[in-house]
């Protein structure tokens, strides 16, 4: 079943064109992935579906209902969670208040909030963190942190961009389980990546922008050996050399 469908989505910033006639579907229960070069349009893409950006033209559909230019609060009442590409961490709070201010989305009382948002925390495995304040934590921690937030408000969808660049083979392999546990609790995901490790081992299909316009879609085993989408993105490098890059 189709959760979200985009039909001819464009955002120009003046005369930039940042997403050019994007269409595209994200079905109920997948996880889908979203790459390509530097510069693409990914991650404005996804402020234009969450509802950071109004689209210049073209219509988003949830559920087959029409919300393009919604605030991005709005967006999230309706069940689309997204994490940063920078993360943006409350520095001051502690890692449960962080979590806390996402489980508002749904609840009323700050103690329900808190016990959802702790729940959250066990779910990562960071329950003895707490009280912690968010930066004395590490990057990948931080990350982990989003992660939980964004669950605390109840998605159905969740977009996470870029959540494993900067992390160490071992927080990648960990962070791959993660989401693939967060797709078996029924969350669809949507997820940019440059780690084409990871987009290999999470995506059921990936779409690949290039200066604005989708040039790809598919499964990952035929969309990396598309010749458009290597010479694009991937270049003639191996996976391997291109990962090590990644780390350095
Ligand atoms: N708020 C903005 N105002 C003006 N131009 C913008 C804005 N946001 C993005 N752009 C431009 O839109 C284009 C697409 O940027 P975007 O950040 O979406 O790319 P990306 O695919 O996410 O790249 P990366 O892989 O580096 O994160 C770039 O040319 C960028 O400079
Ligand atoms: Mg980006």
């Amino acid at each position: 079943m189709t959760l979200l469908k985009l039909e001819n989505v464009v955002k120009k910033f003046s005369g930039l064109v940042a997403v050019n006639n994007v269409s595209l579907e994200l079905h109920e229960g997948e996880i889908l992935g979203l790459i390509g070069p530097n510069g693409a349009g990914k991650t404005t893409l996804f402020h234009t579906i969450c509802g950071f950006h109004k689209p210049t033209t073209g219509t988003i559909l949830l559920n087959g209902e029409a919300v393009h230019g919604l605030k991005p609060e709005l967006m999230c009442k309706k069940g689309v969670a997204r994490t940063f590409q920078i993360v943006q961490p409350f520095g001051n709070l502690t890692l449960l208040e962080n979590v806390i201010v996402g489980a508002f989305n749904t609840v009323g009382s700050y103690k329900e909030a808190s016990k959802l948002a702790m729940q959250q925390l066990e779910y990562m495995g960071m329950e003895k963190k707490a009280q912690d304040r968010m930066k004395d934590l590490t990057f990948a921690e931080q990350k982990k942190v989003e992660v939980a937030r964004a669950l605390a408000t109840k998605p159905k969808v969740l977009f996470l961009d870029e959540v494993m660049s900067g992390l160490n083979p071992t927080e990648v392999n960990e962070f791959i389980e993660l989401i693939k546990d967060i797709r078996n609790s029924g969350i669809t995901i949507f997820f940019i990546e440059h780690l084409m490790s990871a987009v290999m081992a999470l995506s059921d299909r990936v779409v690949v922008m290039h200066l604005g316009e989708k040039i790809a879609e598919g499964s990952p085993t035929v969309v990396t050996k598309d010749p458009k989408v290597v010479e694009a993105y991937l270049g003639e490098e191996l996976d391997e050399v291109k990962e090590v890059k990644e780390y350095a």
